[in-house]
């Protein structure tokens, strides 16, 4: 398998897809109403979760292409660059499957059923058990701010390139 220098045309497209699907996911739970005991989820608790499963299939492709693609960091990067990129971008992966996973969960033990988009019915992965519903609803939310935490880290060393070092890092996600 050879290493690539770029990151081709489908990489590019995931990356900026997850982006933006992540942009309306976060504003659509944080402003959803909150969970109530015996409460059946409504339309904007219906749309964070398709989004969402559709953040984590889109991952699941996405980490596949990048496992089958491998891209080798920008050459001109000292040693210590080119390593905390390669982490970051990993958590990253590690983090929006943890998140995604979670919500399912957390879903699938109110016992609600739920369809993706209204279109087909979405498998759910357990049955309702208020008790494990609490725990994952504490991870879910967990696993949402570390990944907001990754995003953000990632976010501010793009710009650091962009703005400080003044090189074609950016580049790299855009155009050739
Ligand atoms: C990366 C994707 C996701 C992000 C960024 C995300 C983010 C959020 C946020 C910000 C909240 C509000 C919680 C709070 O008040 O702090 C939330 C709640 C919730 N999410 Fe997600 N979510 C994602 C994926 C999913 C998925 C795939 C599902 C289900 C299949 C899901 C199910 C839920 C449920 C049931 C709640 C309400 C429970 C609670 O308040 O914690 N989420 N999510
Ligand atoms: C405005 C927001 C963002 C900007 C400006 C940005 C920018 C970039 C840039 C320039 C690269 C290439 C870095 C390199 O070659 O070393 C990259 C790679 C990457 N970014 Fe972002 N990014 C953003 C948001 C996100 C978000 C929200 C995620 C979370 C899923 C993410 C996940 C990744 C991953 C996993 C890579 C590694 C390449 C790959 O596996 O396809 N990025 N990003």
């Amino acid at each position: 398998m050879t290493t690539r220098l770029q990151y081709g045309t489908p990489a590019k497209i995931f990356h900026w897809l997850i982006v933006a699907l992540l942009a309306v996911q976060y504003p659509i739970g944080w402003l959803m109403p909150d969970i109530h005991p015996g409460m059946s989820p409504g339309a904007s608790m219906s749309f964070h979760v398709s989004i969402g499963i559709a953040i984590l299939v889109l991952t699941a492709f996405r980490l596949l292409w990048r496992v089958t693609h491998p891209v080798a960091p920008e050459s001109s990067l000292p040693a210590w660059q080119r390593l905390s990129s390669e982490a970051v971008h990993w958590l990253l992966y590690v983090l929006v499957l943890a998140t995604t996973i979670s919500g399912w969960l957390f879903a699938s033990f109110r016992g609600w059923s739920l369809s993706f988009f209204y279109l087909v019915p979405l498998p759910m992965l357990a049955s309702g058990n208020a008790g494990a519903g609490r725990t994952i609803d504490g991870l879910h939310q967990a696993t949402e701010w570390a990944l907001l935490l990754a995003i953000g880290i990632h976010i501010a060393a793009a710009l650091a390139h962009v703005f400080v070092y003044r090189d074609g890092v950016m580049q790299r996600m855009l155009h050739r």
